[in-house]
């Protein structure tokens, strides 16, 4: 047989496997979402989300040990408030779930790292993401709002804001609050190319904030399009995004791959709540081998060019790392 190259030769063993790979996995890309409600006492299961909790700012450390043991050193902060107004004022009260947990966290877990998401749905009456005029979310009255949610979390620990909104200019208008206030080494990671999506089914129900009426189509991006997401990436960036984040992951890795290899800057994605809910249904009918298609989704992200994957997954994904499943 006349045959040179034989791809074979490089997959004979685990290990040579290992050594040849293209996509390496680390710990220390994985971030945790964690949702943080009002109250004391509460460790809740979330039913749409089986396997994540609600916790109060006071049981947040049990999770927490969790995860450092787990090696599993970023979360990702989401607020769940007691009560909800037109405005969503509870965003920014400094005394929200969001703000007591930072305390909470930066005294008995200064080395996490904290990012927190900024969006206002979980927080207004009506469930969108910015102040309404009408039926329509009010893009420039909103970014104020916006800004000053930002600062009350940094004001209260946070290390990084993720603005969620989707609202045009809130990168700038949230970079100017917090050179202002003497947060100009706090860094922004933009949730620059979110797509309205129906894989954030479980977690509208995870944080009580499903639009009241239509939908978040006039402002999340439609899925049809591509070119858009490099787009909204370089406005997000000329603005000081200092990361950017593509979301929902798994339907996007072309736009992973599109944006991340446009922009020097590093390219977060966020395999949402939809994804987890798919594979932790399907697993637990006994269709699929959890652990194989959580390590094969995630490698496929970091494939696609995401440097960090936001998942709820994190913690098993950093077990199944540690034993050798994905590398
Ligand atoms: C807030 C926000 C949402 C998600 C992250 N931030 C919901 C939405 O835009 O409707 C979704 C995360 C997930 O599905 O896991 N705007």
């Amino acid at each position: 047989m006349d045959m040179f190259t034989r791809p074979r030769r490089l997959r004979g063993t685990p290990s040579l496997r290992a050594m040849v790979r293209e996509t390496r996995v680390s710990k220390n890309a994985l971030v945790y979402p964690l949702f943080v409600r009002e109250g004391s006492k509460i460790k809740e299961e979330i039913p749409s989300l089986p396997g994540q909790f609600r916790y109060s700012p006071d049981t947040l450390p049990y999770i927490l040990e969790e995860l450092c043991r787990a090696g599993i050193n970023s979360i990702l902060l989401f607020g769940i408030p007691a009560e909800k107004d037109e405005l969503g004022s509870g965003a920014w009260k400094g005394t929200g779930a969001v703000q007591q947990a930072l305390r909470v966290i930066k005294k008995e877990f200064p080395e996490l790292y904290c990012i927190t998401d900024v969006c206002l749905c979980e927080y207004t009456s009506h469930g969108h993401c910015g102040v309404l005029k009408g039926q329509t979310v009010d893009n420039d009255k909103t970014l104020p709002l916006l800004a000053r949610t930002a600062l009350s979390h940094v004001q209260a620990g946070a290390d990084m804001v993720a603005p969620s909104d989707m609202m045009d200019g809130r990168v700038l208008s949230i970079r100017n609050t917090l050179d202002e206030n003497g947060y100009a080494d706090t860094p922004i990671l933009s949730y620059a190319v979110k797509y309205a999506s129906a894989f954030y089914g479980p977690f509208r129900e995870a944080a009580g904030s499903a639009p009241s009426f239509g939908d978040r189509k006039a402002y999340q991006m439609d899925y049809h399009n591509r070119r858009e997401a490099v787009k909204e990436a370089a406005l997000d960036i000329e603005q000081g995004a200092d990361l950017i984040m593509v979301k929902p992951a798994l339907s996007y890795l072309d736009v992973i791959h599109e944006v991340s290899s446009a922009f020097d800057v590093p390219c977060a994605a966020y395999s949402v709540s939809g994804e987890y809910a798919m594979i932790k249904t399907a697993a637990k009918a006994g269709l699929m081998d959890e652990a194989a298609i959580v390590c094969e989704t995630a490698a496929s992200i970091f494939r696609a060019g995401a440097g960090i994957l936001i998942t709820y997954y994190a913690r098993e994904l950093a077990k199944w790392m540690d034993e050798g499943r994905i590398g």
